[in-house]
């Protein structure tokens, strides 16, 4: 039997109906990973789930990621759970402007799970354990759909193309301090192609995100520019599916092919507890640079940051 789906937006994500994800059966996932190939984000609600759960039901996708334990400031949980709350381990809120906040802050610029890192993530499965009544909604763009809208000369220019990403870059952009040059050492800037393709139905989409600080073979301030505006063009208000939160509510979505971000909410009043798992990617989207360069974030970096994080700086 068919999936029962219903659009998220009109030009990609559906909703998946009538599924209780802990209980899919083989003919029902194959369902779903044809789903996530065609739509790139699928949200599944009245899913409550177990961090146990969570993890089997991803795992079925392929390996986990395992966050990197000492730039991970939250509560401890299982190693393959991402913890994004801003309550402690005590189960304390985290007051606005804390340092531990201010780290998933990062999270609300347009960003791809892992594009840090030199195998980036296939997907991420973020559940909603407790979520705020307003605000801290979650918002995606898809690149494929910002692919096919660029002009067939801007798309030849992009072919073949590799972009730098660096973690230390894009957190440096939201607080100078925020990671100690030990942790920087085990994010190193990586390369990744500016061009995938998916292997399954052949649809490209470009690869930027705000870790995204160079481009090789051009000079920084110019590939900064571009950067920027490739992430502009993806994110227009028109091309973005904005999602309001319900506890229980379980999104998927292809880290190959969209961009997300995180919106802020009233973070000393309203509990945010969300479990994310992240698939492993299959392997590098670019050959090996031997020296990637980072320059520093200039001034004009910065308010561009700035710009985009209203709220933390508030
Ligand atoms: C993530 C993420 C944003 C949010 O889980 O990868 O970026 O809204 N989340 O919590
Ligand atoms: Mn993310």
């Amino acid at each position: 039997m068919a999936l029962a789906t219903r659009p998220l937006h009109p030009l990609f994500g559906v909703e998946i109906l009538d599924v209780d994800v802990k209980r899919a059966d083989e003919a029902t996932f194959q369902q779903i990973v044809a789903a996530f190939n065609e739509h790139s984000v699928l949200l599944f609600r009245g899913q409550s789930l177990t961090d146990g759960q969570q993890i089997a039901f991803s795992e079925r996708f392929g390996p986990l990621e395992v966050t990197i334990r000492s730039i991970n400031s939250q509560a401890r949980t299982l190693p393959e759970i991402a913890n994004l709350a801003n309550v402690d381990a005590e189960d304390q809120i985290i007051p606005k402007g804390d340092r531990r906040n201010l780290f998933n802050a990062g999270n609300q610029m347009w960003h791809t799970d892992s594009s840090f890192k030199r195998v980036p993530a296939l997907a991420s499965l973020l559940s909603g354990r407790e979520v705020p009544p307003e605000g801290g909604e979650t918002q995606w763009a898809s690149l494929r759909v910002a692919w096919d809208r660029l002009s067939p000369e801007l798309q030849a220019e992009l072919e073949g193309k590799v972009a730098i990403h660096s973690f230390a870059y894009s957190r440096g952009l939201v607080g100078g301090d925020l990671l100690p040059p030990e942790h920087a050492a085990q994010v190193p800037p990586v390369p990744q192609a500016m061009v995938r393709v998916n292997p399954v139905n052949g649809r490209k989409g470009y690869y930027v995100a705000s870790h995204a600080c160079e481009i090789v073979g051009r000079p920084t301030a110019e590939a900064r520019l571009l950067i920027r505006e490739l992430l502009e063009r993806a994110t227009r208000p028109d091309l973005v599916y904005t999602h309001r939160w319900e506890a229980g509510d379980l999104v998927m979505w292809d880290n190959r092919c969209t961009l997300h971000r995180g919106r802020p909410w009233d973070e000393n009043r309203y509990r945010r507890v969300m479990h994310r798992t992240t698939v492993a990617g299959e392997g590098p989207t670019a050959p090996d640079l031997p020296d990637a360069v980072v320059c520093p974030a200039t001034e004009d970096d910065l308010a561009w940051c700035r710009a985009q994080l209203e709220m933390v700086t508030a």
